[in-house]
């Protein structure tokens, strides 16, 4: 396989089965979690959201809506910076029982400004859901759904980019160094 990759990538972190498995589990439980609720209110976060969300409420039994939120980033790994709304939700979520939806939680300042401004507007519940978190001490948001988590390097694929590069890649793969440290 290694063969194959894109001379970016190191090597595949996390292989297509594997996602598509920790996706079925994560639907599955949250599919019971949520079972004597009327509707969950899904959140995708964009755009690194929009392939495990596609993914995750095709597995889900129970009534939902899905909607999308879009927030700033500075520079090309994102990591740096505040953070600030450039898409917001259609609808107030006032009284809905809302799932945060995101791609990777690496500080934890995107999913914790999110949750902040989403708890600020009343929903019934609020939960946060992540496929991927990178090893890291302490983030100051409660992550109630993970798939895995990974080392401390850039990853892309299955939703995640650099510079807007290999996000529809099947797997998660490694990026270089050389290609997000030049
Ligand atoms: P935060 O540091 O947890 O706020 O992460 C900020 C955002 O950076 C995430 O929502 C991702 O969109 C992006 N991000 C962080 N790490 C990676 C990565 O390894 N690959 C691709 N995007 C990433
Ligand atoms: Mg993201």
């Amino acid at each position: 396989m290694n063969d194959e990759l894109h001379s970016d990538l190191a090597r595949v972190l996390v292989p297509e089965e594997t996602i598509q498995a920790h996706v079925k589990v994560l639907a599955h439980q949250i599919s019971q979690d949520y079972a004597d609720v009327e509707r969950l209110y899904l959140i995708g976060v964009l755009r690194g959201a929009f392939i495990f969300l596609a993914d995750l409420v095709r597995q889900l039994t129970i009534p939902h809506s899905v909607d999308f939120m879009s927030v700033s980033s500075y520079g090309k790994t994102a990591v740096s910076g505040e953070v600030r709304i450039v898409l917001d939700l259609r609808e107030p979520i006032t009284n809905q029982h809302v799932l945060i939806v995101e791609d990777i939680v690496d500080s934890g300042r995107t999913l914790s400004y999110l949750y902040k401004t989403l708890s600020g507007r009343q929903p019934a519940s609020l939960k946060t859901c992540t496929l991927v978190q990178k090893r890291r001490e302490q983030i100051d948001v409660p992550v109630h759904y993970l798939g895995f988590s990974i080392p401390d390097v850039w990853v892309v694929g299955y939703g995640l980019d650099y510079a807007d590069q290999h996000r529809t890649l099947p797997y998660i793969a490694e990026l270089k160094e050389e290609v997000y440290k030049k």
